[in-house]
């Protein structure tokens, strides 16, 4: 069973990219610890990232059989993308929203998401952590989903 890991625009850029907000780990450097830790709760990771909003979207109507939820920065389309909401919600699969930053503590414009009344939780704040505790709570969910 696979857990794909989305991230949008800029997010390639993460450890150049305003280091005091978003920290100086990498994309790949987060990809390999969620990697690691996935394995360990017995699940695969497909980990993408696009600075396009229609290929985030191809992204998830294209999942295969084996993905069984979806881990999601979709950073600065958040705050803007119904598109992004509404595949989602097509695509019927579990997702945990991810931020970084505290999304909350920043510009008001940020404190909006089209993704959080799909998501079955949000976590945000707490660096690149949050991507190994989504990872965590998305095998629980999945593994009392199963049960
Ligand atoms: C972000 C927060 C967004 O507001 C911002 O546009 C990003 C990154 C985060 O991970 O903190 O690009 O999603």
């Amino acid at each position: 069973a696979t857990i794909l890991i989305l991230n949008g625009p800029n997010l390639n850029l993460l450890g150049r990219r305003e280091p005091a907000v978003y920290g100086r780990e990498t994309l790949d450097t987060i990809a390999a610890a969620c990697r690691e830790r996935a394995e360990a709760l017995g699940y695969a990771v497909d980990v993408r990232q696009s600075n396009h909003e229609g290929e985030l979207i191809d992204w998830i109507q294209q999942t295969h059989a084996d993905v069984r939820g979806i881990i999601l920065n979709a950073a600065g389309y958040t705050h803007t993308s119904v598109a992004l909401a509404d595949a989602l919600r097509a695509v019927g699969l579990p997702v945990i929203e991810v931020h970084l930053s505290n999304v909350f503590a920043r510009e008001s414009f940020r404190h909006h998401s089209f993704i959080a009344p799909v998501a079955r939780g949000v976590i945000a704040g707490l660096g690149s952590h949050g991507y190994l505790l989504a990872l965590e709570a998305m095998a629980r969910l999945l593994d009392a989903d199963r049960a």
